[in-house]
């Protein structure tokens, strides 16, 4: 879809026919792999798919990156978290950055069919990994896009956008924020000035994603809740970013190590002839 961004599609129609908006799949490229989550983005239940959107840029989702048509993944579990609660709201604020965009494009649909107005604040780092953009357009009310770069769009966050239009006067209803986590704490902080209830999904390492590991734990209003059962979608006004934050930065020495290990086996082997 964009450098480093990969649209799969995976058969798996049992999932597509119960997937709502917001839940996840646990993924393993194969039997020792690890096992990671991630959001589905679209469904087709008649052709029995799942639509799953994933960075490469970890050793698993590198991995899943180099697959080809027809190749199958070990496992798809799922669906699993609780389904965003949608309702009618009025006027709803949906921000995304980056691969977030991906997570945001079915609950901006679920929102958009329950009868709320959605103005869609898309951003990303430059306008080359941005995606969804027609689909979102078709799907909003307005769509505002911020580039770190100003390859597209305003110059700047998508906080930048919100902010001027907090600021302009637009009033909304509710709020859904979806992306790396200093976007989603921004966008939180800022709509805690405005009083503007705001909802993220958070994606902390998951392992069972079935509420028996604890390495998903978070603190919302101070109190620990697991993100895989209790979530993945939260009060982001009460969400500790810090912790989270924190916690996924757990393994990012291994992860490296064995990054490093899978490239110098990629040389040793080219050398090799
Ligand atoms: Fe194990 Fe949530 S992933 S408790």
């Amino acid at each position: 879809m964009a450098p480093t961004v990969t649209l799969m599609e995976v058969e798996a129609p049992r999932v597509a026919r119960k997937v709502q908006a917001g839940q996840f799949v646990m993924i393993r490229v194969d039997e020792s792999g690890e096992r990671i989550p991630l959001t589905v983005a679209d469904k087709d239940p008649d052709k029995g798919t799942i639509t799953l959107v994933f960075q490469a840029v970890g050793y698993t989702t590198r991995r899943m990156a180099d697959l080809e048509v027809g190749q199958a993944l070990a496992d798809v579990l799922g669906p699993l978290g609780k389904a965003t609660e949608v309702k009618k709201y009025g006027r709803v604020v949906c921000v995304a950055g980056g691969v977030g965009i991906a997570f945001i494009y079915p609950e901006i649909r679920a929102f958009a069919e329950a009868g709320n107005e959605v103005i869609s604040i898309l951003g990303a780092r430059s306008k080359d990994l941005l995606f969804y953009v027609e689909e979102i357009t078709a799907l909003s009310k307005e769509v505002h896009i911020a580039t770190d770069d100003g390859s597209l769009g305003r110059h700047g966050f998508v906080t930048d956008v919100l902010r001027g239009l907090l600021e302009g006067g637009e009033k909304y209803d509710y709020c859904l924020a979806i992306g790396p986590i200093p976007m989603m704490k921004a966008t939180t902080a800022l709509t805690k000035e405005f009083d503007l209830p705001t909802l993220v999904s958070l994606d902390p390492i998951m392992v069972d994603g079935t509420g028996m590991c604890g390495g998903c734990r978070v603190t919302v209003a101070g109190e620990v809740k697991f993100a895989c059962v209790d979530g993945p979608d939260f009060d982001g006004h009460l969400v500790d970013f810090d912790e989270l934050a924190q916690r996924k930065r757990a393994f990012v020495e291994e992860e490296q190590c064995l990054l490093q290990q899978v490239a110098d086996q990629i040389k040793e082997g080219a050398e090799q002839g």
